[in-house]
Order: structure tokens, then C-alpha cells, then sequence
């Protein structure tokens, strides 16, 4: 089955996102033909800052591929490197009426929080609906805010084969419930906006500071504590297997630690656990020709994958001649 996934480059990536859908994406490479890009056109609706753009795109590429993302069995490219993917933008502009993008929460959501509303904030959906047509793509692994994304992208895909037969294939969102929410360090959930997450890739320092910081109740040393619902234990479990799980359950029952010990305990499983993606980090981030070879080889892997279907949609169109 082919999946198809984007990320946009936004900066440092947290144990939420790690949690919530990296892990699951670098694991379906296993049995999936996975497609992945970095989507830095859609990030330019909320990025204006060239160098800052370049610099997180390379970041995203350099984390993804210390975190298993393996370009032999995967394709993995840069979106501005297909261009395609905007030639089709423009075609299925054609088939996507104003309401269809009127109703959409994200653009809704994103003007009610001041963001200038412009052309691309608008047409977002369209661009996303030309990435996951283009690559014939049957599976959209998405959190649950970009589901009226695919939706749109399937109305649009529908309304298209309407008028020139089945050329698309109708995509499909899929939503793991079975991925909880990983919490923040106040509890909430963990997001980059609301400032309380715990880097993967962040320096010890900071993170030991970050880990003191996750809010705890109080209770004396000597009691027994709870460990559900404690946001330590909630997200150390993440980094556990049931043995750690509980043995580290039995040691809040048993009392005589306090909450300071479970996060230097935290502290050191999610160094441990996080080891060798840090030490294939390094070497990426000392090698960035190489980061910079495997994308274009992706982006050359990704671009003959979609030659005959533009072609067919080019020449269904009547844009060849
Ligand atoms: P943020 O909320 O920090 O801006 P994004 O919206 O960029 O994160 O999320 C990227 C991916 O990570 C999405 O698939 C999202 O569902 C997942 N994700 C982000 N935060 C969490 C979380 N706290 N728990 C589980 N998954 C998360
Ligand atoms: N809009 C997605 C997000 O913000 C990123 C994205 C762009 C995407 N194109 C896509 C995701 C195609 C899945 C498929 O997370």
C-alpha cells in the first residue's frame, strides 16, 4: 500500500511529534511503500524568512534521517524539488468551488488568530490535495486536525474523474487512535505553541532543565505516590516496556523517592532511548553534501514516479497539444 506523508519543516521536533507520528512512520516503512516530503511551500504561509526556511528545511532533513527515515526503502525528497506537484496545483484549482475552501477550519482558524489571510493560506488545501493525487497516494496518515484536508483533497479528486474518467486515485485519511496525546511538562498537551515540550534532539542541559521543570504534585518524600495521571511517569512510560513500566509503578507505591528522583530517572531513559538517533544526528549534521545527495536522489525517485500520471492528466486536460 502506498502512504504518503508531509512534514512541515517547522523548527525543533518534540517528543510529542516523535510519539504522536514519526515512530510509526519510520516503522511502516517495514511493510508500506512510503513516501515522504518535506513540504516547504506550504510552509512559506507561515515563513517569510528565506534563511530561516533553507536552514529548517535541511533541520527537517537531518532529523528525519537520523530518526530511521531510510531513503532505500523509502522515497524521501523536498517538495519544491518536484515541480509538478504545483503544475497539478493549478489544474485542480480548476475543480475546486470557492465554498469547498470557505469552509475549511485551518484557513478559518488561522485568520481568527490574526494571521493576514492571503492567497496561499487559501489555497493551501489545493496544494495538499496536488501532493497526495499526484503520488497515487491510498493512505494519508494524518493527526486529527488535517483531516478536512484529505476530505478536501477526495471531493476534489471525485469532481476531477466526474469530468475526465478515473485518474485519480480517491485517497483516505487514517488516524491512529491508538496514539495518546503525549503530554507537555505543564500537562497540557505537548505543542510547540504552547511552549512546553521536550526536545528529541535538544543539548542534556537543556533537557535536564526542561524535565525539572514537568509539573508534579506535591507530596512528601516518604509517601507512596500516584503515577497515573503524573505527568512524569506519563511520559517516561512512553520510553518503557510493561516491565519498566512497572517497576517503575511499583516504585511510586512504594514510597521514599520523590518526584525529583523519577525525573532523573526520565532524564536517563530518554537519553538512552534517543542514543543512537543522537549519534546518527551527529554524523548527518557533520556530512550535510550527503543530507543534501539523498534528497535530490529522492527527489529524482519521486519525479519519475509521477511522470505517467501527469502525463495522462496533461494530456486528459488538453494542456498538451
Ligand atoms: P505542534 O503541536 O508542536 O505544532 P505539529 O502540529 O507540527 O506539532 O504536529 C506534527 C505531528 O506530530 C502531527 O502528526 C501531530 O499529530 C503530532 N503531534 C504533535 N504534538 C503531539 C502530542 N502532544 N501528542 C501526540 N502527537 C502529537
Ligand atoms: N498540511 C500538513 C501539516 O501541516 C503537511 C502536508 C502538506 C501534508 N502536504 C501534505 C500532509 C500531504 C499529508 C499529505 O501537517
Amino acid at each position: 500500500m502506498r502512504v504518503l506523508t508531509g512534514i512541515q519543516p517547522s523548527g525543533d521536533l518534540h517528543i510529542g511529534n516523535y510519539f504522536g507520528s514519526i515512530k510509526a512512520m519510520i516503522e511502516s516503512q517495514n511493510d508500506h511503500e512510503v513516501f515522504a516530503f518535506i513540504a516547504n511551500y506550504h510552509a512559506m504561509t507561515s515563513l517569510s524568512d528565506g534563511v530561516r526556511l533553507s536552514q529548517l528545511t535541511m533541520q527537517a532533513a537531518t532529523d528525519f534521517l537520523a530518526l530511521g527515515m531510510d531513503p532505500q526503502k523509502s522515497t524521501f525528497w523536498v517538495q519544491s524539488d518536484v515541480k509538478e506537484v504545483l503544475e497539478l496545483y493549478w489544474i485542480l484549482s480548476n475543480f475546486t468551488p470557492m465554498g469547498l475552501l470557505e469552509r475549511a477550519h485551518s484557513y478559518k482558524d488561522k485568520v481568527a488568530k490574526g494571521i493576514a489571510s492571503n492567497h496561499s493560506l487559501f489555497s493551501y488545501p489545493v496544494l495538499m490535495a496536488a501532493d497526495i493525487l499526484l503520488f497515487g497516494s491510498e493512505v494519508i496518515p494524518v493527526g486529527k486536525d488535517q483531516i478536512q484536508h484529505v476530505e478536501i483533497a477526495r471531493d476534489i479528486a471525485i469532481k476531477f474523474n466526474n469530468q475526465y474518467g478515473d485518474v485519480f486515485t480517491i485517497p483516505e485519511f487514517r488516524v491512529d487512535e491508538n496514539v495518546a496525546t503525549v503530554p507537555g511538562i505543564d500537562g497540557q498537551k505537548m505543542s510547540k505553541s504552547y511552549g512546553n515540550t521536550i526536545a528529541i534532539f535538544g543539548d542534556e542541559k537543556t533537557i535536564q532543565k526542561t524535565i525539572k521543570k514537568i509539573v508534579t504534585e506535591a507530596v512528601p518524600m516518604e509517601e507512596p505516590k500516584e503515577y497515573e495521571g503524573c505527568n512524569v511517569y506519563n511520559i517516561a512510560k512512553l520510553f518503557l516496556d510493561e516491565e519498566g513500566q512497572r517497576e517503575l509503578q511499583e516504585r511510586y507505591k512504594r514510597g521514599g523517592e520523590g518526584h525529583g528522583h523519577f525525573k532523573l530517572y526520565l532524564h536517563d531513559v530518554m537519553w538512552e532511548y534517543f542514543r543512537p538517533y543522537r549519534e546518527r544526528r551527529v554524523y548527518y549534521e557533520a556530512h550535510q553534501h550527503e543530507v543534501r545527495e539523498i534528497l535530490h536522489l529522492g527527489a529524482s525517485k519521486a519525479s519519475e514516479a509521477v511522470q505517467p500520471l501527469i502525463e495522462r492528466i496533461r494530456m486528459a486536460t488538453g494542456v498538451k497539444y
